[in-house]
């Protein structure tokens, strides 16, 4: 079977690009296996806890962002990182080329429950800019050279793009390789299913309201389909079965908090995942635009985020025509 590194290669993905990938694929091999060890490895839980010895134990957040640091920051090809973890971004190496964006462990509120959990990541061109500096950091998605996720649940998946369509892997646990289970995947365009946090709902724009309840109207209603609804809240999880049987993920703009035009991240949930959507062939939008088309003004600045399926995307957005 063909692992990562044997299929990058075939697609002569440049080798400084792969060992990037690399990089954050080894971190993301120590996370899944402290999940797989779970409580035993003594630091589940959201909150900073003590353990027996009467030490405070660091979130699995917090380790998943420093392992994913200390092995990008070893990285020669890695200029710089920005992470959900980390105010600032954090300046690698000088000759990097690479600008690793990630959010270590997306879903947090699932691990608790043992329930699926992933991390995300983007890679763009440091193009030679300041990686100490925000700045340079703030690229459209369009500039993404890689984008993907590793997805923890009953086995460990990662899902990647180089710009050459998606393929899926598996983490063989004996091997510790990822292998190709899937290549070239695809959304499949129309479909009846839905992904929405709808406790919200009182809080979406206008145009949200409308379309939601056109498809909780089923087959009677104006979309003349019953539409079944999943969310398992970890964007991860909710991206993933999307990519695998269709459907359209919404976490929309609401009136909570001015300060806040969505909840997802732009530049490493909702950039990266748009990637992998386009290239599988689904669209992915904001609501009024592309969302790799949006030019970043903050590294965790927010973004509405619209996805999925192509022809369930366009009938959400026709709502707001
Ligand atoms: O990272 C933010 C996140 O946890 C996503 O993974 C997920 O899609 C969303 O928030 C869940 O939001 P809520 O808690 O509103 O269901
Ligand atoms: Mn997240």
């Amino acid at each position: 079977m063909q692992t990562v590194q044997q299929l990058l290669q075939n697609n002569n993905v440049d080798t400084k690009l792969v060992s990037a990938i690399d990089a954050v694929l080894e971190a993301s091999k120590e996370i899944s296996f402290l999940l797989q060890k779970g409580a035993m490895s003594g630091i589940l839980g959201s909150a900073e806890q003590e353990n027996v010895q009467g030490e405070t134990q660091k979130k699995l957040d917090v380790i998943s962002n420093d392992l994913l640091k200390d092995i990008l920051k070893d990285c020669p090809v890695v200029a710089g990182i920005a992470s959900e973890e980390e105010d600032f971004p954090v300046p690698a190496n000088k000759d990097g080329e690479f600008l690793v964006i990630f959010d270590p462990l997306d879903g947090s509120s699932n691990i608790d429950i043992n329930v699926t959990v992933g991390t995300i990541f983007s890679i763009l061109p440091s193009n030679g800019g300041d990686a100490s500096v925000e700045k340079t950091y703030l690229q459209s998605g369009r500039n993404q050279l890689a984008a993907g996720y590793v997805l923890y649940g009953p086995s460990t998946l990662l899902v990647m793009t180089t710009g050459q369509g998606v393929d899926i892997f598996t983490l063989d646990p004996e091997t510790k390789e990822f292998v190709l289970t899937d290549a070239q995947s695809t959304i499949t365009p129309a479909t009846q299913e839905f992904a929405i946090n709808m406790s919200n709902q009182r809080f979406w724009a206008e145009p949200m309201q409308n379309y939601v309840a056109d498809l909780l109207a089923g087959e009677t209603g104006k979309l003349g389909k019953r539409y079944n609804m999943r969310w398992v809240a970890a964007m991860v999880a909710d991206v993933h079965r999307i990519i695998h049987r269709g459907g359209i993920f919404m976490y929309p703009w609401d009136s909570r908090d001015a300060k806040k035009p969505g909840k997802l991240r732009l530049m490493y949930e909702g950039n990266p995942m748009s990637m992998l959507v386009e290239q599988a062939g689904g669209m992915s939008s904001t609501g009024e635009m592309a969302i790799m088309d949006v030019q970043p003004e903050t590294i965790h600045q927010r973004v509405p985020v619209i996805l999925g399926s192509k022809e369930e995307v366009e009938m959400a957005l026709s709502y707001s025509k």
